[in-house]
């Protein structure tokens, strides 16, 4: 484990991928490059490869989630990996196990590598310590999504889809709209952006929805939808995170999707070419409305597909493929 960025190896290389933020480009650019030769066996246009035959994924999902875990497991099974999904309610950490037990577990049944998402921010940060302490290095840990701090595959993915569609990222305006504060999504989103040299990130929120000095992350904030969207090439939408608000942060969510949510007349002010990414899950009627979802503009779905391409990329880098 490389102490001053705890993910990479002595080498530079990708070892753990726990967070977007600190990542050099070139490891960021080179998932992005590897993960287009994928995309056909995502597809299923193309068979499985055998890059990760004989390797143990476990798929450690301590909340709730369809698109990441599934397509973990589609992913690690494309690439001829053992896929091992523990079933958390039916776990021993249902009866007090502490995580770090759990993984040491885990470890012993020859685990190559842990998918870990976790309601407390930190949880894979600190297991990829605990595997560093205990001389167990060959296990690689990604985070699957941890509190409100980080969703790196998410955000990669997100990238691949920009890339997909806008091909270059150097001219782009990138407004994300909605629930920044409790938001892992969009602040993964902000570091890969800014790594990829976006030249314009905006943040379109209430300011109850935006986390104390956010502009130090290089964004312009807008709280007037109308002002932010206005020639964009990008618009990134938002989940409400109601599991982690304290308190009442808006009047009600119908109050929210007048003011913020993103309907066909406010996006016409975006660029006319503009394309509409939502990490899922979408709540219809409150920060998207079903004609903006559903219309031509969106890419909710290539973003789902794209996914297992940006995970197989991920998991067969991080096993040295
Ligand atoms: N985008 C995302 O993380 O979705 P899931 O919660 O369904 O995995």
């Amino acid at each position: 484990m490389n102490h001053r960025n705890p993910q990479l190896n002595k080498n530079g290389e990708l070892q753990h991928l726990l967070t977007i933020e600190g990542l050099p480009r070139g490891i960021v650019t080179g998932i992005l490059d590897r993960a287009k030769p994928f995309t056909e066996v995502a597809e299923g246009a193309a068979k499985k490869l055998p890059l990760l035959r004989g390797k143990s994924v476990f798929n450690l999902f301590f909340e709730n989630s369809t698109r990441t875990r599934t397509t973990f497991e589609i992913a690690a099974k494309r690439l001829s990996a053992d896929v091992i999904n523990l079933n958390i309610t039916t776990s021993s950490s249902s009866k007090g196990e502490t995580l770090l037990d759990t993984v040491d577990n885990l470890a012993a049944m020859q685990a190559d590598m842990f998918i870990v998402r976790h309601a407390s921010s930190g949880a894979p940060h600190l297991i990829a310590q605990h595997l560093a302490a205990t001389g167990r290095n060959h296990i690689s840990v990604v985070n699957a999504g941890d509190g409100r701090h980080s969703h790196p595959t998410q955000g990669l993915l997100d990238m691949y889809t920009i890339r997909h569609y806008k091909k270059d990222f150097s001219q782009l305006t990138v407004a994300i709209i909605g629930d920044i504060m409790h938001s892992r999504v969009a602040r993964s989103q902000i570091h890969a952006l800014s790594i990829l040299g976006v030249p314009e990130i905006r943040v379109i929120a209430p300011k109850t929805l935006l986390p104390g000095g956010v502009e130090r992350l290089g964004v312009r904030v807008f709280h007037d939808i109308h002002e932010g969207l206005r020639g964009v090439d990008v618009v990134m939408t938002l989940r409400l995170q109601n599991e982690r608000m304290q308190g009442a942060l808006l009047p009600s969510p119908q109050e929210f999707f007048k003011s913020y949510g993103l309907t066909a007349d406010k996006l016409v002010l975006a660029k006319p070419d503009a394309i509409v990414l939502h990490p899922g899950p979408m709540n219809r009627g409150v920060e998207i409305d079903s004609a903006v979802a559903d219309g031509s503009q969106a890419v909710i779905l290539p973003q789902v597909t794209f996914g297992i391409a940006v995970r197989m990329a991920v998991m067969s880098m991080l096993a040295g493929k």
